[in-house]
């Protein structure tokens, strides 16, 4: 059972009560280690607390939302246990990142920007991962996996499992 829901289906508070107890003066500039609590404890930015976080702390909803959409580390949406990124940028590209892509898809069942319904994995695509000369890559969590080959996906996909 989510412990981050009550039984009537609103957010349960009690995460939320001890991150701001934790942080003291949790205010605007105090938001990120706040929001990264948040999220650590529920999983992603349930817009329930974050509506809660404003209430109790008097920041304005759309400063926390416009953090929250800013930083590509929050989710708005529940998460995945691991985050896989496959890069979409050009230098993948000829190389073959969209077989890679396709791979993945086909491994998990899943569209890019979507989670497993176990919730062990979300797949996402980038424009560019930063590191064109391992080419194609793909991310899981802070691990790269350079010079990629599609037979090699399901054994490392299975290593997160
Ligand atoms: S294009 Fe893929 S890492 Fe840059």
């Amino acid at each position: 059972m989510d412990k981050t829901v009550s039984k009537e289906g609103h957010p349960n508070l009690e995460p939320l009560d001890e991150i701001l107890t934790l942080i003291p003066n949790p205010g605007s500039n105090r938001l990120i280690p706040i929001l990264q609590e948040i999220q650590k404890s529920y999983g992603y930015l349930q817009p329930g607390v974050l509506m809660e976080l404003s209430k109790r702390t008097g920041i304005s909803a759309s400063r926390i939302y416009g953090v929250a959409t800013f930083y590509e580390q929050f989710h708005l949406e529940p998460h995945g246990r691991h985050t896989i990124k496959c890069c979409r940028g050009t230098a993948c590209h000829v190389k073959g990142g969209p077989n890679i892509i396709d791979t993945v898809r086909r491994a998990l069942d899943i569209e890019p920007g979507q989670t497993t319904e176990d919730m062990q994995f979300t797949f996402e695509t980038v424009a560019c991962l930063g590191t064109c000369f391992l080419a194609p890559v793909m991310m899981i969590d802070n691990d790269y996996y350079g010079h990629l080959a599609a037979h090699k996906i399901e054994h490392i996909l299975e290593s997160y499992k």
